[in-house]
């Protein structure tokens, strides 16, 4: 069988109205990404020629959205929803010229699996549905099948007694040929139960015309949609079960998986150890035998094999930490790559910086990189000291092997093997703390002795 070439369709145009909410029910995070994003995820293990994104409801904050997620993807306008087939039928120009397989997928659906969707784009019949049976059929639309192939889909609103007996529902995700897809969408009418344009009659449509149509079958959990909070919350609950399971089974240590918590592109190697209490935000991948120690937030970062991170420290994106790398308690990396073997061990800010090999940050440290107005860099070579409580004003660049003095603020280039100074000279007065604390005591008792008298 040779492979055909694959567009994806994700409907999201709808407003999802029952997630009571100003933002469009596809934005709501998942994994720390869009809903859309599971969506597309799991659509690109087709390795599709072009993807298409459906939008209506806050069809700008979508668009932005898909734009980050997937900068390939096109985002085709729905001004009404007047149904799964008019959705469609918006994505058809963005399908000019393209021949092959279109997978439709809904931008609210999250777990649909590549096994599942590869299995639909895989199949020889004209239209493929996936189906699953459902323990609670309720309102889902139904397959209705004859001689082994699929005849027809009912919605819920327009089937009969015996029709809503089927258990076997519609999850909504469709494969058909695009040619024929085309010729269908466009002859679909809205004159039902719901007065909707519905995709699902292109079945019945194809089949009247001889043409094949099949039912794959998955597993209800990976049908499921969100349209409320409660049912998100109760996604989000899944997702990381899921998530932890897949660490583990990947090798991955983890003392207390349960208070660990993923993003949907999380990526960790082997034999890497995960504390207590760990948040991974969008963009991280962890290299085998790093370690993060309990209570560590980390979100768009790298770190490399043999690094150790924490416990209490909160990595930003464009956090790259080389292999070696130790970055301790209280400690915040943004945009900022740290070479091999460098040490900054404790209540240090480092933005958009690059530290060389080796070099150690001291306490305290801080890259002063923002004036109130722009950026700016700090850049540091190898094998440097930053002595504790130094202040970095960037733009600046220490040299390799210098040394900043502890406390200083450091406005100006340091070049390599220099010490920079940047602090006030110290002052010795002998016998002066006595002398003061003296003074002190004095002043405090004459004064309770003048407000005794003037209470008497
Ligand atoms: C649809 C199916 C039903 C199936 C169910 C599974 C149709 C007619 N019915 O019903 O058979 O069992 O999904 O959940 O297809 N959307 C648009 N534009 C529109 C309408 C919908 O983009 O004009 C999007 C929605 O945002 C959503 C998806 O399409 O992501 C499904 O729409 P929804 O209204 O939830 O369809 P159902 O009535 O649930
Ligand atoms: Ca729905």
């Amino acid at each position: 069988m040779t492979e055909q070439a694959v567009a994806l369709v994700v409907l999201a145009a709808g407003q999802g109205s029952r997630m009571l909410s100003d933002l469009p029910k596809v934005l709501h995070r998942l994994g720390g990404v869009p809903l859309v994003g599971h969506a597309l995820a799991a659509g690109r293990t087709l390795d599709p020629e072009r993807v298409i994104v459906v939008a209506g409801h806050g069809a700008e904050a979508v668009t932005r959205a898909v734009g980050k997620l997937d900068p390939d993807a096109q985002v085709a306008l729905q001004e009404q929803q007047l149904g799964t087939g008019h959705a469609v039928a918006q994505a058809l120009p963005m399908l000019d010229g393209f021949a092959g397989k279109v997978v439709v997928l809904y931008g609210d659906t999250p777990f649909i699996g590549a096994d599942t969707l590869a299995a639909l784009a895989s199949h020889t019949a004209d239209v493929v549905v996936l189906g699953f049976e459902a323990a609670e059929p309720g309102r889902y639309g139904r397959l209705v099948v004859r001689n082994g192939g699929l005849d027809r889909i009912v919605e819920f609103k327009d089937a009969d007694e015996a029709t809503r007996r089927i258990a076997l529902c519609n999850s909504g995700v469709m494969a058909a040929d695009a040619a024929l897809l085309r010729d269908l969408v466009g002859r679909l009418g809205n004159d039902n139960a719901a007065g909707e344009y519905y995709l699902t009659d292109v079945v019945g449509l194809a089949r009247a015309e001889g043409r094949t149509a099949a039912v794959v079958t998955c597993d209800e959990a990976e049908t499921l949609g969100i349209n409320t909070r409660a049912e998100l919350a109760a996604a989000e609950a899944q997702f990381q079960a899921r998530a932890r399971e897949d660490a583990l089974d990947s090798g991955v240590t983890m003392s207390d998986p349960a208070t660990v918590w993923f993003a949907l592109d999380t990526v960790i190697g082997r034999d890497a150890i995960i504390g207590q209490n760990v948040v991974f935000g969008p963009g991280v991948t962890i290299e085998s035998g790093a370690e993060i120690l309990p209570f560590c937030h980390l979100e768009g970062c790298h770190v490399s094999s043999g690094a150790t991170v924490g416990p209490f420290a909160r990595l930003r994106p464009g956090a790259e930490l080389g292999g070696d790398v130790h970055v301790g308690n209280f400690v915040e990396v943004k945009n900022a790559v740290l070479d091999e073997g460098v040490k900054v061990g404790h209540l240090t800010y480092l933005g958009d910086a690059h530290v060389g090999e080796r070099t150690n940050i001291g306490a305290g440290t801080v890259t002063c990189n923002y004036d109130g107005v722009g950026k700016h860099r700090t850049e540091i070579g190898a094998d440097a000291f930053i002595g504790s409580d130094t202040m970095l004003v960037a733009p600046v660049r220490i040299g390799a092997r210098a040394l900043t003095g502890s406390g200083s603020v450091i406005t100006q280039d340091v070049p390599d093997d220099a010490l920079a100074l940047g602090r006030a000279r110290q002052v010795v007065k002998p016998g002066l703390a006595t002398r003061m604390m003296q003074a002190l005591r004095g002043a405090k008792a004459n004064a309770a002795a003048g407000s005794a008298r003037g209470n008497g």
